[in-house]
């Protein structure tokens, strides 16, 4: 590891650190107006949202690293108090990109942009036509912290209006594919959110046995990574002996179309991630035949069949 003190780095090393470190970070396009009636339009990734209930947002528009001079959206917070923060498509990102160029206080970045300005409900600043997601915000408080270059405001605003594209949800969620948001990484990479979408059931509102409560064979097995463990941890309870001694004949009974009792079918199971064929084999299969249930095991996991998995890794033990 390197350890560093901010104090013994130049900002912008310090910058660097954090742009690479904390990310991917979340973009707010944010739409401000200033006192003369001049739209502004610019990308802010030091952004998130802090709660619902009242809904509350946060972006940090920062002191220029140059002069420390304020950001034009800076300055239309605080004498207009509003804004309009959208979401960034990866259909938009050229766009948002060619708003954060500095441009004149007197530039209207929507102009520069291409991006299309319509008018809110709400508050004066225009909202962005192209993005799915818009929030009407008002500012509640701007707190400042240090006054040289790249120092950050965190403007705090409440969402005072939503305006969601209605073909975003699935299930009544918003569906990462289709909303297809990108996020800021360090340098000049961002990340499109869609490529990388998986999931990881939440812990929320059950009682998890822990890492602790995983048996040890299982711990100790050089065939589960840290992920696998961790779903292992995840569930509530592990099957007793006697119910996977009978799961495990059942598995044996069971009739499965095209079923080969041999390694290299085992291997092709483990290729076409048919687990229950590989679990079905591996208890068939005399060599290796621990390692063969762990590998089952793992593919269950991968298939999220927790059922299968505890069986085939709890299994190990008995043979
Ligand atoms: C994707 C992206 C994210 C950015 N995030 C921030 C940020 O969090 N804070 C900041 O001060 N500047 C950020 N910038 C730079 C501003 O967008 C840029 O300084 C812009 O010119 C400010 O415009 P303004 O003076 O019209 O407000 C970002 C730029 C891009 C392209």
């Amino acid at each position: 590891m390197l350890h560093y003190e901010p104090k013994d780095l130049s900002i912008p090393e310090v910058h660097k650190l954090l742009l690479g470190g904390v990310a991917p970070r979340p973009i707010a396009l944010a739409s401000t107006i200033s006192k003369d009636g001049i739209n502004n339009l610019s990308p802010y990734s030091f952004f998130n949202a802090f709660g619902a209930n009242p809904p509350v947002v946060a972006f940090s528009p920062s002191r220029r690293g140059r002069d420390a001079t304020f950001k034009d959206t800076y300055n239309n917070l605080i004498d207009t108090k509003e804004c309009v923060i959208q979401a960034v498509t990866h259909s938009m990102v050229e766009q948002i990109s060619l708003a954060s160029a500095e441009y004149a206080t007197d530039v209207d970045e929507f102009v520069k942009s291409g991006l299309t300005p319509i008018d809110s409900d709400l508050v004066k600043p225009k909202r962005v036509k192209e993005s799915p997601f818009q929030i009407e915000c008002k500012l509640i408080e701007m707190k400042s912290y240090g006054d040289g270059g790249a120092a950050a405001n965190l403007a705090i605003c409440e969402v005072l209006k939503f305006h969601v594209a209605d073909d975003l949800f699935t299930n009544g969620v918003i569906d990462p594919l289709k909303i297809d948001l990108v996020a800021r990484m360090s340098g000049n990479f961002y990340s499109r959110a869609g490529n990388g979408v998986f999931e990881v059931e939440k812990p929320i509102g059950k009682k998890c046995i822990g890492y602790d409560q995983i048996p040890k064979h299982i711990r100790e097995s050089e065939i589960y990574s840290a992920n696998d463990l961790g779903k292992f941890g995840n569930s509530e309870s592990f099957p007793d002996d006697k119910s996977v001694k009978e799961f495990i004949q059942k598995v044996i009974d069971e009739k499965q179309d095209n079923f080969e009792n041999n390694i290299e079918a085992f291997l092709r199971y483990q290729r076409l991630n048919e687990y229950k064929k590989m679990l079905k084999a591996a208890v068939k299969i005399n060599d290796n035949e621990k390692r063969n249930l762990e590998l089952a095991a793992k593919c269950a996991l991968l298939n999220n069949d927790m059922n299968y998995a505890w069986n085939a890794a709890l299994y190990v033990k008995m043979v």
